[in-house]
């Protein structure tokens, strides 16, 4: 089950005003140029911000997200319908052959647990041709990034066409490494109504992650820094080997 933040009819539709410039996908658009990708599959779409710019780019794409609220967003912006959207999860993605399978905006760190994490490295890799490569960034755990969250001001209101003024507070509510929680509350100015969702991160070292690929038929190729976050990512490019 999705957080409320994705799948709630009136948070998905507010997400990107609060997620502010993706500056983070220029730079998985550059390695899909270099990896040659002409097929994409984007796991965890959500709002499909990167999906649309894949698909730009002349690419096949298909995007897969448990959230149908985000989905509708997502649909949105792909008004050619160029797109072929999935709803589902990402241990379940249909087979396509693809070259390249993406997970933008720390998707992996949604999956808490060891069995949830294999089950959705397998289902990529039966999703991606022979010699396809799966991209992924997660939070390194060394940078301690709840830390921040614990102490920042994390109040934010925007004023969002269509919306009216929206109010967002961010709360850690639990660190229990490698797992850590918290909430966002929104308020809508409009009519005062008051809507809340609860997240939970797994915090997994390079180490983990890289054995993990292993495990599961992949070839860890390269692991990059986040160009519009440096030092605070590690990025996994692994490539299918079995
Ligand atoms: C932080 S958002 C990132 C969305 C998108 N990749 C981006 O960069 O904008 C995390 C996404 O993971 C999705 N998600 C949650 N559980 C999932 C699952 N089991 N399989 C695939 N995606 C999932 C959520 O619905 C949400 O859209």
């Amino acid at each position: 089950m999705p957080d409320a933040i994705f799948a709630h009819p009136r948070l998905a539709p507010i997400y990107d005003a609060f997620d502010g410039s993706r500056s983070d996908l220029t730079a998985y658009l550059g390695i899909a140029d270099e990896l040659g990708a002409r097929s994409v599959l984007d796991v965890g779409c959500g709002t499909g911000s990167l999906a649309v710019l894949l698909a730009e780019s002349g690419r096949k794409v298909m995007g897969v997200d448990p959230a149908e609220a985000s989905l509708e967003v997502a649909r949105g912006k792909d008004r050619a319908g160029r797109i072929t959207w999935v709803l589902g999860g990402a241990a379940t993605v249909p087979v396509l052959d693809a070259d390249l399978a993406v997970m933008t905006g720390n998707v992996a760190q949604v999956f808490l647990s060891d069995e949830d994490w294999k089950c959705v490295l397998q289902s990529i890799h039966t999703a991606l041709g022979t010699g396809g490569h799966l991209v992924f960034e997660t939070r390194r755990p060394e940078q301690r990034a709840w830390e921040e969250w614990l102490t920042d001001d994390a109040y934010t209101v925007l004023d969002i066409p269509g919306v009216g003024a929206v109010e967002q507070r961010r709360e850690v509510t639990d660190v229990s490494l490698p797992y850590v929680s918290f909430r966002h509350t929104y308020r809508f100015l409009s009519d005062g109504a008051t809507v809340a969702s609860d997240s939970t991160l797994r915090f997994r070292s390079r180490e983990e992650a890289e054995q993990s690929l292993d495990a599961c038929g992949y070839r860890v190729r390269d692991v990059r820094d986040a160009p519009d976050r440096p030092g605070r990512e590690y990025v996994f490019i692994a490539e299918r080997t079995t």
